[in-house]
């Protein structure tokens, strides 16, 4: 793991841009995406830059279960509003958390990974050390699956909603194996309340109780934290 610190999230997200930036000059045909506030200013210099990403695919990690597309929470919404409204892709996914056999989607979603292998992808990380949707001790050979909340993520994710009651308590998200599969990953993380999850991530033991230790295994991960961050490390 190349771990890189910076002061705060602006720097940090500008790193993340140029890191992104070298994978697309390098051919990188398959993005996968994240969301979260983490992701938000590399998607902003994402928006500003002059890259073009008409003829890429993206592939984003997680929906809420019950969510349209189109409403107002949904992930397939804040990725418009974020990136794809300013720079569309030739096609983007992201799970449909309406399906109605959920199940058939998580199948679904694994054929579309298999057909486009992403080339780079974008990880925010949980306070629990949870990645995607994946939360403490998920099977690191997983793929697409159905997931329930845990109680801290409903609490950390409340704030994109009115209230707490709001937050949806189920997702699909891409697997373990899914995410491991990428050839290269960028972790993002700001801010303290990260920052005992950065430090059993990468000092800690490779454990499933930690879903974010498997990059460990990875030959290819990038970690950019700030400070706060990467305060315990
Ligand atoms: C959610 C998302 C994750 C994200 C995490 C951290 O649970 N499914 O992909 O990394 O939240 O969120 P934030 O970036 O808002 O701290």
């Amino acid at each position: 793991m190349k771990i890189l610190k910076t002061e705060d999230r602006v720097k940090g997200s500008k790193k993340a841009f140029f890191e992104f930036q070298n994978a697309y000059e390098k051919g990188a045909k398959v993005f996968g995406l994240a969301t979260g506030s983490t992701p938000i200013e590399l998607y902003r210099e994402l928006r500003e830059s002059r890259m073009d990403f008409s003829n890429l695919i993206s592939i984003n990690l997680d929906e809420y279960v019950g969510l349209d597309g189109k409403d107002k929470q949904s992930y397939r919404t804040f990725m418009y509003e974020q990136l794809f409204c300013a720079k569309p892709f030739k096609e983007s996914f992201v799970p449909n958390g309406k399906a109605s056999d959920l199940v058939v989607e998580t199948k679904r979603y694994d054929e579309i990974l298999q057909k486009y292998p992403i080339d780079l992808q974008i990880l925010g990380i949980g306070n629990n050390g949870h990645i995607g949707f994946n939360e403490p001790g998920t099977s690191f050979s997983s793929m697409t699956h159905i997931v329930k909340l845990t109680d801290s993520t409903i609490q950390a994710n409340q704030h994109f909603f009115e209230k707490q009651e709001d937050v949806p308590t189920m997702a699909i998200s891409m697997g373990i194996k899914s995410i491991t599969d990428a050839k290269k990953i960028l972790l993002l993380a700001w801010g303290e309340a990260k920052a005992d999850a950065i430090k059993a991530m990468i000092e800690g033991e490779m454990t499933e109780e930690v879903p974010a230790s498997v990059l460990q295994r990875h030959s290819d991960v990038v970690v950019i934290v700030d400070d706060a961050a990467g305060s315990k490390l």
